[in-house]
């Protein structure tokens, strides 16, 4: 199974820049880019921070783009998201019994569990009882089938101090309830803007870089948080019975495609040297 993993669209309203990008032409371009290239997958997940002020159009600019996108859409809200104004723009998203944007969604390769970690006015992420309480009784229900996790914020440091400020604070009981689990294979989430690989508490993690700005790679403590412009992403997930497996698409790389087993590729002294790989395995154009 195949699906497309998104992040940190950070939309504001039409015509409005953010960090010297326009956020939903970037968004635009990425959903474009999916449906030409990855148009195959099941579906796609966006893990937050849809909107950067949390205003109804941006939300409403949001639904507009993604009404181009090929595929079902799955939505979670990060920090920068408003609850209520996201819940008035997208109805049909499910919410828990406590109104909190928490849901499952059943695949053909296990159970995908959507958590809203969103604390009201605050970077930091949190899952309150009433959260908790909600996902002990999906796991429970769940047991025995593969679960896959998605919330904006890592329960975990990842090195970048202004990030680690921010994480998901007391993550002891989300632990605890995927160890009772036990079958929890992959932790997806948000939140950081960069792409990173590793494991929290022996469970595979992944997040990657948003589709606007990014958060340069400065490890410690920062007098500030780091922007950058390093290329966006969105992510092209495998999975089957065995394995989870997690590309990167950089939808703006323009860089050549060239037939890396040729002699005239390996002897190629610029670019435009460079043989033609077949149609087929082009990729982006
Ligand atoms: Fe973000």
């Amino acid at each position: 199974m195949k699906f497309v993993h998104i992040t940190d669209t950070h939309l504001v309203p039409p015509g409005e820049p953010l960090c010297g990008l326009e956020p939903s032409a970037r968004l635009a371009k990425a959903i474009e880019t999916v449906n030409r290239i990855d148009g195959d997958a099941a579906f796609a997940v966006i893990t937050g921070d849809l909107s950067y002020h949390g205003m109804e159009p941006a939300y409403r600019t949001l639904r507009d783009i993604l009404g181009d996108l090929a595929m079902p859409h799955h939505l979670l809200i990060g920090n920068h998201d408003d609850r209520e104004s996201f819940k008035r723009i997208f109805p049909e998203t499910p919410v828990d019994e406590n109104g909190f944007v928490q849901y499952t969604l059943e695949t053909n390769v296990g159970a995908f569990v959507m958590l809203d970690s969103v604390v009201d006015g605050q970077s930091h992420g949190a899952l309150c009882d009433n959260r908790i309480a909600w996902l002990d009784g999906e796991l429970s229900r769940l047991k025995g089938t593969p679960v896959y996790l998605f919330l904006h914020h890592p329960p975990f440091d990842v090195g970048i101090g202004s990030l680690d400020d921010c994480k998901l604070e007391v993550p002891e009981a989300l632990g605890q309830l995927l160890a009772n689990h036990g079958d929890v294979r992959h932790l997806f989430y948000g939140h950081v803007h960069r792409p990173i690989a590793g494991s929290w508490r022996g469970i595979p993690a992944t997040t990657l870089p948003g589709t606007n700005h990014q958060v340069g790679l400065y490890l410690g403590a920062e007098p500030t948080m780091l922007g950058s412009h390093e290329p966006p992403a969105y992510g092209v997930c495998l999975i089957d019975d065995e394995t989870v497996a997690v590309h990167m698409r950089y939808f703006l790389d323009e860089s050549a495609r060239f037939d890396l087993g040729s002699p005239q590729s390996k002897s190629a002294a610029s670019p435009d040297q460079l043989a033609q790989p077949p149609v087929s395995m082009q990729g982006q154009a």
